[in-house]
């Protein structure tokens, strides 16, 4: 075996086949611990693992194909390529757009669309992990809290698995009518409840904890795994060149975990030779993380998430604070903000004009960006990768704003009004 569940803060180690999100000692969260220098030995070391990564790159060989499973020694070795489920996903593109460069004024900035995945939005990765780990257990039934894209993502991967069902809780009312489309489409039993997403995660956990039911949201570690790929493909696509940002949105503080858990573990094997700065960024409506981060993390801040446009990351109290907080410290010199509403909606305008239609949740880690160049923490030549989460069609009741919005304009049905109306 190449790797065991480790506790995050006494080290307790776990079998990893058994079903299990906490601590048994402590009850904190688990990680998926790789014996590194196994790996690094058994494929040779660094160099030869950029080779083999780069021999899969425009594979058509399944699941090396997948954007995720092209990592397979680096993700989960010891998952039987037999019990793989993918789409595929992954392989998504990192925009770099001139306009957009100018507009929050950075030399060399890259978009990393995973609003291009299977079910428009990254969650997809961790799911093709997670579901996969499922199957290899022999589940019959999983299940996950969402703020509507998890659950889509969910819904998708467990669609494709003979004997698995989905469930998934959702805040009534709180998510978009195309991620709540997604659900229902894949098939997934889908719980409109009474409460908040934190409300969920409660429910959802007392739910796993108590029947047979394996818990898919990102407390679950199998699933961080696949989101690590993020980072390894980003990387991988600037040449093995490591960016000096990567900006990224924060909610339930998974993402940011995976990304740094996997920059490190890149490091450890020779891929890469240095780690980046990471900013993580999250909406005013929502910030414990926030909160936590500008108090020296001594305390972890919960707080009642308000309404924002940013609906996917209306958390108030974030599940993976603590992998999260250990990868801020960790990374020298990174950060975490807080931006209004009108800071993301303008940010979003901004990736939207310039042909990259992101989600108010991307909008976020623009935004984010925008403020970081303003206070000179990130500088003009800095090379910056913002994480686009999710795509902008997913959340078209947030599709633009303010003064510059555009509307459709309503012409009557012959040349002479279209012309007049296009000013010709
Ligand atoms: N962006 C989008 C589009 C998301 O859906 C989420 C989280 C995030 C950012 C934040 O990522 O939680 O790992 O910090 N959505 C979860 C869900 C909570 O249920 O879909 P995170």
């Amino acid at each position: 075996m190449s790797s065991t569940l480790r506790c995050i803060a006494c080290d307790a180690r776990h079998e990893p086949r058994e079903v299990r999100y906490r601590c048994a000692r402590c009850d904190d969260l688990l990680e998926v611990a790789h014996d590194l220098d196994r790996i690094g030995r058994e494929h040779g070391g660094g160099d030869a693992l950029r080779e083999l990564f780069e021999a899969r790159l425009g594979s058509r060989e399944r699941p090396y194909h997948s954007g995720v499973w092209r990592y397979h020694e680096v993700i989960l070795p010891d998952l039987p390529l037999g019990d793989v489920v993918s789409k595929p996903e992954g392989n998504t593109s990192l925009y770099r757009v001139e306009a957009i460069e100018r507009a929050f004024d950075a030399a060399e900035l890259h978009i990393k669309h995973e609003g291009e995945n299977p079910t428009l939005s990254f969650k997809d990765r961790g799911m093709t992990a997670g579901v996969s780990w499922a199957k290899h257990l022999g589940m019959a039934r999983v299940a996950c809290a969402s703020t509507g894209d998890t659950s889509a993502a969910l819904a998708a991967y467990a669609a494709g698995v003979d004997g698995l069902d989905a469930a998934v809780l959702l805040p009534r009312g709180k998510i978009s009518p195309e991620q709540l489309a997604q659900a229902l489409a894949y098939g997934a039993t889908t719980l409109a409840v009474d409460g908040d997403f934190d409300v969920c995660m409660r429910l959802v956990r007392e739910l796993s904890a108590a029947h047979p039911v394996y818990l898919l949201n990102s407390m679950n570690p199998f699933r961080i795994e696949g989101q690590k790929a993020i980072g390894l493909e980003v990387i991988q696509q600037l040449g093995w060149r490591v960016p000096d940002w990567f900006v990224i949105p924060v909610g339930n503080a998974g993402n940011v975990s995976a990304l740094g858990k996997g920059l490190i573990e890149a490091k450890a094997l020779g891929l890469i030779d240095r780690l980046p700065r990471i900013a993580a960024i999250q909406a005013e409506a929502a910030d414990p993380f926030h909160r936590s981060f500008l108090g020296g993390f001594r305390e972890r801040v919960t707080v009642t998430a308000r309404p924002t446009a940013a609906s996917a990351i209306r958390i108030g109290a974030p599940v993976s604070h603590d992998k999260a907080r250990r990868v801020i410290e960790r990374f020298e010199g990174s950060v975490v903000r807080a931006v209004g509403e009108d800071e993301l909606l303008e940010a979003k305008t901004i990736a939207d004009r310039g042909g990259v239609a992101v989600c108010p949740n991307s909008g976020v880690a623009l935004a984010g960006l925008r403020r970081l160049r303003t206070e000179g923490v990130i500088g003009r030549a800095e090379s910056v990768v913002v994480i686009a989460t999710a795509h902008g069609a997913k959340f078209s009741q947030v599709a633009d704003h303010g003064e510059a919005a555009n509307r459709p304009r309503p012409v009557a049905a012959e040349l002479d009004a279209i012309v007049a109306a296009l000013g010709l």
